[in-house]
């Protein structure tokens, strides 16, 4: 009977690309790896074609450009995955907010302030369509990426946006974002819903241009506390999940809540992702015995760790590998890739991985 699963699931895997088949729960020996930013200022290719533009969001608008620097990193280590490129932060643009990317210190926004400002933003809808040329990325790169490789749309969760929203760049402890949410939740829950509405409307057009898989990044999901966890983590991306489902019901979700620590489990109860992306934080043999049984996982290594290379990274890598890679698995970073990262550093994790 077991050369019979076996077989069954070699036919499974020829006929279904890597990443997607361990997404919908099958085991594969050499898992499907990508990581997360794996497009951006470590390879000297993005930095040339970076250097083109008339700033970060020109990049993202420009949809021959942006097709470019998502295949760079396909092309150097063929990756199972290629994710859109883009940003979480064009939602709150497309909302009518000021964004800017400041060399050096990140994202600006002009910060939401007072009971006006919800009003002023754009209707959720409208946002959708502002976006369209991110959809003709998507819709050239359906027809650019090689066979086996697998297309990742993406959006910020909800929380994490407002947060960007709300504090008008990064944040340290996110002060600005939890008073309003503690103060005023309706208010602030009308600002989720729109985000909500927004992403939707986001997503949505990016699975019908060809995106054939979806991440939610919640990066700062671990700033909150446990029941605002559940009420702005884990319902708005369960909003978010079932709206996409009803249309679109076999595009897979990944939900990734940075950070959760024990609140993981309720979103992976409640969110109503079909995998969860881990960080590094969770400890393995946590990851393989209570979550994998539940849910496909995806990660964790620790991006320093692939920013530092030998054997600290080879450690790192295989004792994932010897944990996770018995279950449904994708191999990706804990967050996403550092700048600094050596390039070389990359084609020593790949190998690894595939090297089994
Ligand atoms: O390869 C990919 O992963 C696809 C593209 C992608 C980018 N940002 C490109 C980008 C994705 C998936 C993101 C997600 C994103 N953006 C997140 C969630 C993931 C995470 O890292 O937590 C967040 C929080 C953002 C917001 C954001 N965008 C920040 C904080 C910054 C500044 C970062 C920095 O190091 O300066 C960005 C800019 C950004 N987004 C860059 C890239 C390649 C660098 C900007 C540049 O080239 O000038």
């Amino acid at each position: 009977m077991a050369s019979e699963t076996d077989t069954l699931a070699e036919a499974r895997t020829k006929t279904q690309k890597k990443f997607l088949h361990a997404l919908s729960g099958g085991l594969q020996k050499v898992p499907p790896i990508w990581l997360m930013r794996q497009a951006g200022r470590y390879l000297p290719e993005y930095r040339e074609v970076r250097a083109t533009t008339d700033g970060f969001l020109d990049l993202c608008f420009t949809p021959d450009k942006a097709c470019e620097v998502t295949l760079q990193p396909i092309r150097r280590y063929g990756f199972d995955a290629a994710i859109l490129f883009s940003d979480i932060l064009v939602v709150p643009w497309a909302l009518g907010q000021g964004v800017r990317f400041v060399e050096g210190e990140g994202p600006k926004l002009d910060a939401l302030e007072g009971h006006g400002a919800l009003a002023r933003l754009k209707d959720p809808e409208a946002a959708g369509e502002a976006l369209a040329p991110v959809y003709e990325t998507v819709a050239k790169l359906t027809a650019s990426l090689p066979a086996e490789t697998a297309l990742i749309g993406f959006a910020g969760a909800p929380w994490t946006v407002a947060t960007y929203m709300i504090e008008g760049g990064s944040s340290r402890d996110f002060t600005k974002a939890k008073m309003w949410a503690m103060a005023e939740p309706e208010s602030f829950g009308r600002l989720i819903d729109i985000i909500v509405e927004a992403t939707v409307a986001y997503l949505s057009r990016q699975i019908e241009a060809g995106a054939e898989a979806i991440q939610l990044f919640d990066s700062w999901a671990g700033a909150l506390d446990a029941a605002s966890f559940e009420r702005w983590v884990t319902a708005p991306n369960r909003a978010i999940a079932e709206r996409l489902r009803a249309h679109h019901p076999t595009v897979p979700i990944i939900g990734f809540p940075r950070a959760a620590g024990m609140n993981l489990y309720g979103f992976i109860e409640g969110a109503g992702v079909d995998a969860v992306s881990l960080d590094q934080m969770m400890p393995l043999a946590l990851a393989k015995e209570t979550v994998q049984p539940k849910i496909p996982v995806q990660g964790n290594l620790d991006p320093i760790a692939l920013l530092t290379g030998g054997a600290a990274l080879d450690g790192a890598v295989d004792a994932i590998m010897e944990n996770l890679s018995g279950g449904p698995f994708v191999f990706n970073l804990g967050h996403g890739i550092m700048k600094e990262t050596p390039p070389e550093h990359v084609s020593r994790l790949v190998e690894r991985v595939r090297g089994r």
